[in-house]
């Protein structure tokens, strides 16, 4: 084969395609992800965190950057996201769980770092704690109803009667996911008021379930509960009780969720 048949081949057959390839445009689909980020658990997943009794769960990749609870300890709080390189100036919205200080108690030392946000507190805390969070500049809500904090993340707004509790919804491509704080007032009446909240298939439930002090009869009913409740993946952790997480691990095996301080979960996001 001579050079000018060479050329012409290229001209006829390989040009057109290299051209098409050069001129493609991005398909302008391409996969956004939700990240949830533990930040305060019983539990370590990360090897250089530090765990202690208590919860927070920190959401990016959503319209906007969501804490959802504070811990125990503000200075541990602060520590473990320095050590994950998270910049606290990053958070658009605190939502507040529970009025119980494993819950609560990294809050005033969160917003001396950034307080220009709005925080989603439940009708329970006191007045007291609700002008020191609004004296920090902080926007206060405090929520009666289901609200949707943002596109695609709801509030379940107050549950319970003796411990009152709000838990968070978060709309992804995979299905809802929902995260409780200590889950007071039933993990099982949360994921039915979440369904109702927003109607469809539950991807992942995580969090504190507060069972520790449940019979393994009412154990597997609850996880029979989860099922026919469609729940794909579990994660409990927290204030769930070390039995109840077996429990859960057992029944779902590779759909178990291992948490603890530093397990970042990555979710395809909702399309626009
Ligand atoms: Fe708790
Ligand atoms: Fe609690």
């Amino acid at each position: 084969m001579n050079k000018r048949t060479l050329i012409i081949i290229y001209l006829v057959l390989l040009a057109p395609i290299c051209q098409a390839a050069a001129t493609r445009k991005p398909s302008g689909k391409e996969k956004k992800y939700v990240s949830l980020i533990i930040l305060y658990d019983n539990y370590v997943f990360t090897e250089g965190l530090k765990s202690d009794w208590g919860f927070s769960c920190l959401l990016k990749g959503t319209e906007k950057t969501i804490l959802f609870d504070t811990g125990t300890k503000g200075k541990l709080f602060l520590e473990n996201i320095d050590k994950l390189k998270i910049n606290p100036e990053d958070v658009d919205v605190v939502a507040i769980s529970h009025n119980h200080g494993d819950h609560t108690g990294g809050l005033l030392t969160f917003l001396g770092k950034n307080s220009n946000v709005s925080v989603y507190l439940p009708p329970s805390c006191s007045n007291s704690f609700i002008q020191k969070v609004k004296g920090t500049g902080a926007k206060v809500f405090i929520p009666d109803a289901p609200v949707e904090i943002c596109k695609g993340v709801h509030l379940t707004g107050p549950m319970g009667t003796r411990i009152i509790e709000q838990s968070i919804i978060v709309d992804t491509a995979e299905g809802a996911v929902v995260i409780t704080g200590c889950a007071h007032p039933g993990i099982v009446n949360i994921i039915r008021k979440s369904k109702a909240i927003l109607p469809k298939s539950i991807h992942l439930v995580l969090g504190g379930f507060h069972l520790s002090r449940k019979s393994e009869a009412e154990l597997n009913q609850i996880i029979s509960e989860f099922r026919k409740l469609g729940i794909k993946k579990a994660g409990p952790t927290h204030c769930t009780g070390d039995r109840a997480i077996q429990m859960f691990k057992q029944a779902y095996g590779p759909d178990f969720v291992q948490m603890g301080v530093g397990r970042i979960l990555k979710i395809e996001a909702i399309s626009n």
